[in-house]
């Protein structure tokens, strides 16, 4: 197990040189998120630390949920607020943050993983939440790049078991959920509606939202839900009372959203999975703490 998530972390840190140090931030999560920010969560704590007063995290487009796993983990927030509008991942949260998250675990761990148990399994029709969310965890992990949306197939007959075995790691999944129990008392998971959930918290200054939503064409072949009305998510996340951090991929129409808003923003360099460069957007109420 070691060796394989020394696999894992290697890929990370070549595809991030010297931007930040991605060495520095466990693996949290259940889950192998497209466009995950792992990469980013160095910048993500300087944001956190930048007050030293008690603070309240939202993350209303969740999706791997990094960035509230890590503010539990190191205590950065004594309340965190996660929300997902997809009902494949939203199912995991709901049963580790609110449900039984030992039931997840275990099954996980007891699981037989065949192309037929697989099979069986994802094709299985009106599940329980539990199945969903241990279906989407098996999907998350054994179809290609992690992907799970209507698009990407099942597994095909007669493949010998190794091709979907090698990202199936059960302890280590196990254990990642187990101690996202030991921190989740101050962790609430909400299915739904990021615009819903940021209108509910917007007068309260102690909340720091962590915003990255779904862009791009990339987007729509990632996320199910992946359009959103960006102008609309500019004008709401400019009322915002508290600090936030709006995150985009680097673009003229994002741009020229922040200068509508009269939000002022930096430019990241970082290097996708597929060790494409590109630069992100990070948009914030203030940039004291960038520096
Ligand atoms: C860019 S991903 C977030 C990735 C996340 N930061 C991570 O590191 O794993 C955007 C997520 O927002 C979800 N989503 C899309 N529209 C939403 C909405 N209106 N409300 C809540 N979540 C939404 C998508 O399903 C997807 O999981």
């Amino acid at each position: 197990m070691e060796g394989q998530l020394s696999i894992f972390d290697t890929k990370q840190k070549k595809t991030t040189p010297k931007v930040v140090n991605v060495a520095s931030v466990p693996q949290r999560s259940p889950f192998r998120y497209p466009g995950g920010k792992t990469w980013l969560i160095p910048v993500v704590r300087k944001w956190l630390k930048q007050s030293k007063e008690q603070k309240k995290l939202i993350e209303p487009f969740v999706g791997g949920g990094i960035v509230s796993l890590t503010t539990a983990f190191e205590n950065l927030a004594e309340r965190i607020i996660m929300v997902e509008l997809d009902y494949e991942v939203a199912a995991v949260w709901e049963v580790i943050i609110n449900g039984d998250h030992n039931w997840l675990a275990d099954k996980i761990y007891s699981f037989d993983l065949t192309p037929e148990n697989a099979n069986s399994i994802l094709q299985k029709e009106s599940k329980t939440l539990k199945e969903q969310a241990f279906s989407t965890i098996l999907k998350n992990r054994i179809f290609h790049g992690g992907i799970i949306t209507k698009g990407s197939g099942l597994i095909k007959k007669g493949e010998n078991g190794k091709g979907i075995k090698s990202r199936w790691y059960p302890k280590t999944l196990r254990d990642r959920i187990l101690a996202i129990g030991h921190v989740k008392s101050k962790m609430e998971f909400v299915t739904g509606d990021a615009f819903t959930e940021l209108e509910k918290i917007k007068d309260d200054a102690n909340y720091y939202s962590f915003i990255d939503p779904p862009y791009t064409v990339a987007g729509k072949r990632l996320y199910t839900h992946f359009k959103i009305d960006h102008d609309a998510l500019f004008a709401l996340t400019a009322q915002l009372k508290g600090k936030f951090m709006l995150t985009y991929d680097d673009t003229e129409e994002i741009r020229a959203l922040a200068k509508k808003y009269n939000l002022d923003f930096r430019i990241i360099p970082m290097k996708t999975t597929h060790h494409i460069q590109k630069n992100e957007i990070i948009i914030s109420d203030n940039f004291e703490w960038w520096k």
